[in-house]
């Protein structure tokens, strides 16, 4: 089973998800084994707690080089022996030594459909605020391999949902969790630690 690490900074829904249907008995491939918080108040790290699964902070410094803050976090990494990585709503860019030690092993989730409202400044309410202002009728989450180009990585899984009359950024940011993110972080998560077990044991 690959030792799995969540990285978070939030509330942590999408963390909940895996750790459901982790209990569920959705996930045989990956254990959860680390939560890795960007900051102590992430309300993520309960989460983590509840659910028996090891929390620990790992937070930036001010004016701390992008690159020993990436050398602190291989360290965590290394010393939990950890094979792949989720970000789960993990708001700090990560620096370009991690992405390399873990290449095609970090999966992040975005909520809409990349290439569309994507890249530096898409994060949170921005997302669907620009999906709603653009006028899109579908939208959606992606899951994929993160890369040293924000949201540009390779598309593991993309699942839509359709905008409907009167959606505000608030209800479109629910809605596409509800019938997106947390159904398809943890089967990418699944599949991606499905198919790397395969090629180890190959
Ligand atoms: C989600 O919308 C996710 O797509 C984005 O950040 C949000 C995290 O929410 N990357 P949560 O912390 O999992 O509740």
């Amino acid at each position: 089973m690959l030792r799995t690490a969540v990285l978070v900074s939030g509330g942590g829904t999408n963390l909940q998800a895996i750790l459901d249907a982790k209990a569920a008995g959705k996930i045989p491939h990956a254990g959860i084994s680390l939560v890795i918080a960007s900051n102590p108040a992430a309300y993520a790290l309960e989460r983590a707690k509840a659910a028996g699964v090891p929390g620990c902070v790992v937070q930036k410094g001010k004016g701390e080089p992008i690159e020993a803050y990436g050398e602190r976090l291989l360290a965590v990494l290394r010393e939990n022996r950890i094979d792949l990585c989720v970000l789960a709503g993990f708001l700090t860019i990560l620096p370009e030594n991690v992405i390399r030690a873990y290449d095609h092993r970090i999966l992040n989730i975005h909520p809409s459909l990349i290439p569309s409202f994507c890249g530096k400044g898409f994060y949170g309410l921005k997302v669907h605020e620009a999906a709603l202002n653009y006028g899109v009728k579908v939208t959606g989450a992606t899951v994929h391999f993160v890369n040293e180009i924000p949201d540009g990585g390779e598309i593991i899984a993309q699942r839509a949902v359709t905008i409907q009359e009167g959606d505000t950024p608030e209800i479109l940011q629910r809605r596409v969790m509800e019938e997106a993110e947390w159904i398809l972080l943890p089967q990418a998560l699944e599949d991606v630690a499905r198919k790397l077990s395969e090629e180890e044991t190959a």
